[in-house]
C-alpha cells in the first residue's frame, strides 16, 4: 500500500470509510424520501467523499459545487471565503451541503449562513469528519461520518497544501 512519507499512521481504512459512507446514504435516503434533495460539495476537501456519498444514496437527487478556503498549511487563517459564482438557484430547494470537515466551525457556519440568504426550502449539513475538541464557534453538523480527536488528518480529500487527496484511507499528519 502507497504510505507517502509525512503520514503518522492509518486511522480510517477505505472499507471503513466505505462502510460509513454506505450508512449515511442509507440514512439520508431514508430522512430524505419523496423528496428530491439538492446535495451541495463544499470544494476541494469533500470532493472524494462527495462522490462516493452520492453514489451509495439509493434516491433522486441532483447535484452542484461550491468552495471555501480558510487554511493555509495546517493552521486555520480565521478567515473563511465562500465561493457560489457558478453555482444554480437554491431557492426552495432541500440542501444537502457535504463538508470534509468541522473543525474550528467556522466554514460551515459561513456556508450555512451564505445559503440561508439564497432561501432553501431546508438546509442541513453532511461532514465526513468532525472534531468537536476544536470548534470556537457553536456548530453541529446534522451527519457526521467520524468524530476524530484532535489530530491533523490527510487523505481521502483531506490535504496540506494540495497534497494527499489521492490516498484512498484517512491518515494522521506528521505535524
Ligand atoms: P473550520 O472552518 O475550522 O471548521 O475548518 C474547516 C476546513 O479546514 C475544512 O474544510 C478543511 O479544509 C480544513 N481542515 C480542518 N481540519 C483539517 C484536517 O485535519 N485536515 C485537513 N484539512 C482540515
Ligand atoms: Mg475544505
Amino acid at each position: 500500500m502507497y504510505v507517502p512519507e509525512g503520514i503518522d499512521k492509518i486511522l480510517f481504512t477505505k472499507e471503513q470509510i466505505h462502510l460509513r459512507t454506505r450508512e449515511l446514504g442509507e440514512q439520508l435516503a431514508h430522512d430524505y424520501a419523496g423528496k428530491v434533495p439538492l446535495f451541495l460539495c463544499v470544494l476541494r476537501g469533500a470532493s472524494v467523499f462527495f462522490t462516493d456519498l452520492i453514489r451509495s444514496c439509493e434516491m433522486p437527487l441532483t447535484i452542484d459545487f461550491i468552495r471555501t478556503k480558510s487554511y493555509v498549511g495546517t493552521e486555520s487563517s480565521g478567515k473563511v471565503e465562500v465561493d457560489m459564482a457558478e453555482t444554480e438557484s437554491f431557492e426552495g430547494k432541500d440542501l444537502i451541503i457535504v463538508e470534509d470537515i468541522c473543525d474550528t466551525g467556522r466554514s460551515l457556519t459561513a456556508v450555512c449562513n451564505a445559503i440561508r440568504e439564497m432561501n432553501p426550502k431546508s438546509l442541513k449539513t453532511v461532514c465526513l469528519c468532525d472534531k468537536p475538541s476544536r470548534r470556537v464557534v457553536d456548530f453541529q453538523p446534522d451527519y457526521t461520518g467520524f468524530v476524530i480527536d484532535d489530530l491533523f488528518v490527510v487523505g481521502y480529500g483531506f490535504d496540506v497544501d494540495e497534497h494527499f487527496r489521492n490516498l484512498p484511507y484517512i491518515g494522521v499528519f506528521k505535524t
